[in-house]
């Protein structure tokens, strides 16, 4: 007897073109690149240009799926885009993207859980193509986090960065083992007792305008690493494996601490930790399939290779995968 599994036959990312470097910061606001990097591993972050909206981002990212994967846009059928930076407040994001492709049948929407975006639309369309009404997906995270940024606002505005990324995810038929390609297991989780440690003070029902990101820093790292490595320990309760089993991990990319705190509680070797946040920064629901598609381009990631995805943000909302590539 087989098995549905959403397998990932390509990925694909895009990052914009300016370069802000910490020195950068450090003559806009009370900074330093020493505090910078002790305290985050962030050197330099990528800011979109003035008109490039997280729709053309995630548009650049999912024609480098596309070609990746070998697979023509025409085949998609589905479009999960985690975003909480959205071009409009709506439509979706994810309809801009589906129009630019071309696409013209099938279903497009964006999704919203902050940095755990990319683990929620992977959940997301995992189910829909497992339940067989969609065949082929396109996962993306985008974001334009510079434009949520109080730029006056030392403890934030260091930490984030604008990307996109994306995987093309398929059905197929697997055995129904452990030893399958394709997403293994998914855990989300959520607990809004703690919606105001990290959030945007604006919104269309409340202030009517966008607002600006706020977050206690030190609260949100104090719950990171506990949070990530409990639902690890669900991804491996489900499927069996174990840290020694994963080949790379490719965790939310928030600060090199809590990356770091988060592999060595698990167990996880430091030369298996796929790490771009020093270049790329905090980039939300982006960060994920940025990281993979870093490690898929320079050939560290190989097919059959299993991976551990994990995210944790604003809501809180944390999740993580196991994935055979
Ligand atoms: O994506 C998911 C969600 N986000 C995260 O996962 C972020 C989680 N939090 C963090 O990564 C860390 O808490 C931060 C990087 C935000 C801050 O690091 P920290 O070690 O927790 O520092 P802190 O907030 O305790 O601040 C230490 C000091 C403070 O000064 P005092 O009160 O000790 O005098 C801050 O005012 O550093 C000061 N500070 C800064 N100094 C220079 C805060 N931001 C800056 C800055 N430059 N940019």
């Amino acid at each position: 007897m087989t098995i549905t599994r959403s397998v990932v036959l390509g990925c694909g990312s895009y990052l914009p073109s300016q370069v802000l470097t910490n020195e950068d910061l450090a003559r806009k606001v009370d900074t330093s690149d020493e505090w910078i990097v002790q305290r985050t591993g962030i050197h330099e972050r990528r800011i979109a240009a003035p008109g490039e909206l997280t729709s053309h981002m995630a548009l650049h990212a999912a024609k480098s799926a596309l070609a990746h994967a070998r697979v023509d846009a025409q085949s998609i059928d589905l479009i999960v885009l985690a975003t909480s930076t959205p071009d409009n407040t709506f439509p979706a994001s994810a309809v801009s993207v589906q129009a630019d492709l071309g696409i013209t049948h099938g279903a497009a929407f964006d999704l919203q859980a902050v940095c755990s975006g990319f683990v929620y639309a992977l959940a997301t369309a995992d189910g829909l193509l497992k339940s067989g009404a969609y065949k082929r997906a396109l996962v993306i995270g985008s974001e334009t986090f510079s434009r949520i940024l109080d730029w006056t606002d030392r403890t934030t505005c260091v930490l984030f960065g604008d990307g996109a990324g994306a995987v093309v995810m398929e059905a197929q038929q697997q055995p129904g083992t452990r030893d399958d390609r394709g997403l293994l297991t998914v855990h989300l989780r959520s607990d809004g007792r703690f919606k105001s440690k990290l959030y945007v003070d604006g919104g269309p029902s409340s202030t009517g305008t966008v607002g600006y990101l706020r977050m206690e820093g030190r609260e949100v790292f104090r719950h990171a690493v506990a949070m990530i490595t409990d639902v690890v320990e669900d991804a491996f309760r489900a499927t069996g494996y174990a840290a020694a089993d994963v080949d790379w991990f490719i965790p939310h990319q928030a600060n090199k601490r809590i990356i770091d705190g988060s592999a060595h509680k698990l167990g996880i070797a430091p030369d298996k930790i796929v790490t771009t946040v020093d270049r790329h920064g905090n980039t939300s629901a982006a960060s994920i399939p940025l990281a993979l598609s870093d490690a898929v381009t320079d050939r560290r990631i190989k097919r059959g290779d299993l991976l551990l995805l994990e995210a944790m943000g604003g809501g809180f909302t944390w999740g993580a995968a196991l994935l055979r590539w």
